[in-house]
């Protein structure tokens, strides 16, 4: 009976966990980018992964995010086993990116690299556009109704029609959240959005970062190498140091942590 009571509330915490990785291992031939991590991220925290270079942080958004299968382990959104599922399976379950670099279309206007979120969401093609003309042309209406309200809440605005190839860094990130929030998501995460950015763009950002969280009420997962920022905006911060999890705390926690200091900050 008390069995039966501890099965159920373990059931409904791990149903009430957004995003669980659980044992995952990655490896690329003899390399290994991920060894045994498991992270859980809470509601509506926003957890900061740092590491040094290679230690797999990216390699594990691609893990949750659908672009890789991990030989071991699981990867569960709100209970639901998502392991292995392809990378559009998993946007359509509410989980967006934005990522390292810039991966927008240069050539593109700002609308346009936003409409590409809604992309994953529309449920029209070629051939129901010519048998439900009305419906399509509705469904197309919708999706530039949310670009328009991202593009106020981003504040873009003035750089709507400008193709993306000739804006500025910050502004060029600012999109790429524009395309990310374009899906959405349930959980986003952000993969070192912040690097090459001067201080002015950082802070833009942030305040973006806290906004979409309060919005939208959704976990935010942040790879980020500016302890500054880190120790800014996360509630709680991971860190990788070749494939595993050295430590797991407070920003305060992990700034004082001696094998942190000695894998990274000291660095
Ligand atoms: N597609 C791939 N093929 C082969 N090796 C890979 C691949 N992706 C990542 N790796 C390797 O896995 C390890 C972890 O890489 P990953 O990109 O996850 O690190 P990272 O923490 O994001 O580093 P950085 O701070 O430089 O972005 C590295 O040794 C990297 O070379
Ligand atoms: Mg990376």
């Amino acid at each position: 009976m008390q069995g039966n009571n501890i099965a159920r509330q373990e059931a409904s915490r791990t149903a009430s966990v957004p995003l669980s990785i659980q044992n995952a291992t990655l490896k690329f031939g003899g390399v290994t980018a991920l060894n045994d991590v498991s992270i859980e991220v809470r509601d509506d925290e926003l957890l900061a992964i740092i590491g040094p270079n290679g230690a797999g942080k990216t390699s594990l958004l691609n893990v949750t995010a659908g672009f890789y299968r991990p030989q071991q382990g699981r990867v569960e959104m709100s209970g639901r086993d998502i392991t292995g599922l392809r990378v559009d399976q998993v946007a359509s379950l509410g989980v967006a990116r934005t990522f390292q670099g810039t991966h927008l279309f240069a050539g593109q206007t700002v609308i346009e690299n936003i409409l590409v979120g809604r992309h994953m969401l529309m449920k029209s093609n070629v051939v129901q556009a010519f048998v439900h003309f009305g419906w399509v042309a509705r469904e197309e209406t919708s999706h530039r109704e949310v670009v328009e309200e991202i593009i106020d809440f981003l504040e873009i605005e003035p750089i709507r029609n400008r193709p993306v190839g000739t804006l500025g860094y910050g502004l060029r990130k600012r999109v790429d959240l524009g395309r990310a929030l374009a899906q959405e998501p349930n959980i986003l995460l952000m993969d070192e959005p912040m690097a090459g950015m001067n201080s002015e763009e950082k802070e833009d950002l942030a305040r973006f970062i806290l906004d979409v969280r309060e919005a939208r009420n959704i976990p935010v997962v942040l790879v980020e190498h500016d302890m500054g920022v880190v120790m800014d905006l996360a509630d709680r911060v991971v860190v990788l140091d070749f494939g595993q999890v050295i430590a797991d705390g407070t920003p305060e926690e992990v700034q004082n942590d001696p094998a942190v200091i000695k894998a990274y900050l000291g660095a």
